[in-house]
């Protein structure tokens, strides 16, 4: 029978890239404790309306890009294409928007796009999102970006990461529901005699979503629009207010940024805030992590009462391609404290005392297989043990293991019954 292979634009993550995860993850964890995000999780899947809703009918992601099925009791599902709907949902759903005037949440998980994959690109691939909820100051928008590039900064100062000195980061207003339109009836007035030279893309764009024919990557789109207008300079006095006070708020942080007046993204629910932190070590999906605002996308779904939020996600496999050159590699090879060498005779006198120092939070492996002692200390290195115990009818017989310190090659011997405490002691001295 044929081998049944992974999907394309899936991933494995091995042992390796599994420990570089874990790492990543726990500094998520960590950076978003100190601006009080909390972790919440949520389905992978959830009704396809909320995403039809959500993000908006005409967005590539919507229109083309999502996994959606009928489950068995005829119900459209879609795998979960982002993460901020099914946030949103669940904090009406669960009341927390009545219950705390403000929701800071961060999430790590898998989402799901038809897109067609490249580097950087995979139909699953995961993201780490924080959504703040409950608030239209401007400086949390600021925060927000704050977080993701504390969080940035913070791994290329731990993993000596070159590759993440240089971020740029990307904002831009895109208006709110009242000044947009003015805006998309400027760009469609400005288009109006050169809709020929667009891509077909764009063709189709200027008809269902014009916004987004601004961040075409296509050279003669871009040529098209040199001269278009801003959308700073249609937006109301309050977007513009707003706007202003981000770059304000930014500066006094000390955050570098480059205004850039064709970000738009690719999700329709954003007011105001658009923004994208870019790193050209990932060549065209150069975004590693991207948000904005989205004060109405709230009232959708909550019975017309707006509440106003902010959010963003980062692409951990994106980040993973530009820490491919850093100390993760080295901080994430694999540690095992100690290894057992048994033999026939001592394998179960052998396993208790495994038992034992496994209870004393010291971790232990040995090779059940009993292969040669030459295989067992080869298994030894593989695992990268710290120490090899060795356990046989000599040590048995005079109540002493053999301890070798796999890094020195010096052996000690060391009574059965001090072995725990010498052990601990021994891996926790520096
Ligand atoms: P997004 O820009 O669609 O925004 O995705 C955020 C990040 O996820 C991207 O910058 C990229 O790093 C990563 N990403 C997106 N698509 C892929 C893919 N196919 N393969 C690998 N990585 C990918 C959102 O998802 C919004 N929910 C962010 C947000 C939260 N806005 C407000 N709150």
């Amino acid at each position: 029978m044929a081998q049944i292979n992974r999907v394309r634009g899936t991933n494995d993550f091995l042992y390796e890239d599994s420990r570089k995860l874990r790492y990543i993850e726990q500094v998520f964890a960590q950076k978003s404790k100190n601006y009080n995000f909390e972790q919440i999780r949520i389905p992978i899947f959830e009704y396809t309306e909320l995403f039809q809703r959500g993000i908006g009918e005409a967005t590539d992601i919507v229109s083309k890009e999502m996994f959606t099925f009928l489950d068995r009791g005829n119900r459209s599902m879609t795998l979960r294409p982002e993460g901020t709907a099914g946030i949103v949902r669940a904090v009406i759903e669960n009341s927390l928007i009545n219950e705390r005037a403000i929701n800071k949440i961060y999430y790590i998980g898998s989402m799901y796009r038809a897109e067609r994959p490249q580097k950087g690109r995979y139909r699953e691939f995961n993201q780490y999102g924080i959504e703040c909820i409950g608030t239209d100051n401007p400086y949390t928008d600021a925060e927000v970006i704050a977080l993701n590039l504390y969080i940035l900064n913070t791994l290329s100062a731990n993993l000596n990461c070159s590759a993440l000195e240089s971020l740029e980061l990307e904002i831009n207003t895109v208006g709110c529901q009242s000044c947009k339109p003015n805006y998309n009836e400027a760009l469609r007035q400005y288009l109006d005699d050169k809709k020929d030279s667009l891509c077909a893309v764009c063709q189709n764009r200027y008809e269902k979503n014009i916004l987004r024919i601004l961040d075409c990557k296509n050279a003669s789109c871009a040529a098209v629009l040199e001269n278009a207008p801003q959308i700073y300079d249609h937006v109301c006095s309050e977007c513009k207010e707003h706007f202003d006070s981000l770059c304000f708020s930014l500066k006094e942080m000390n955050i570098d940024y480059t205004i850039n007046s064709k970000l738009v993204r690719g999700l329709d629910y954003y007011t105001k805030t658009a923004f994208e932190i870019k790193s050209n070590y990932l060549g065209t999906q150069s975004a590693v992590a991207g948000g904005g605002r989205y004060d109405n996308l709230i009232a959708t779904f909550n019975n017309g009462k707006a509440v106003p939020a902010v959010g963003s996600a980062m692409g951990i496999e994106r980040l993973l391609i530009i820490l491919e050159d850093s100390k993760l590699s080295e901080i994430a090879k694999s540690s095992l404290d100690v290894f057992v060498i048994l033999f026939k005779e001592s394998v179960c006198f052998g396993t208790t005392i495994i038992n034992e120092l496994r209870k004393n939070n010291i971790s232990v492996d040995s090779d059940l297989n009993l292969r040669s002692i030459k295989s067992q200390f080869k298994s030894a290195d593989k695992s990268n043990a710290k120490y090899c115990l060795i356990i046989g009818s000599d040590e048995i017989e005079n109540s002493m293991a053999t301890l070798r310190d796999m890094h020195t090659g010096i052996e000690q011997k060391i009574s059965f019954d001090k072995l725990s405490s010498i052990l601990y002691s021994l891996l926790h001295k520096n």
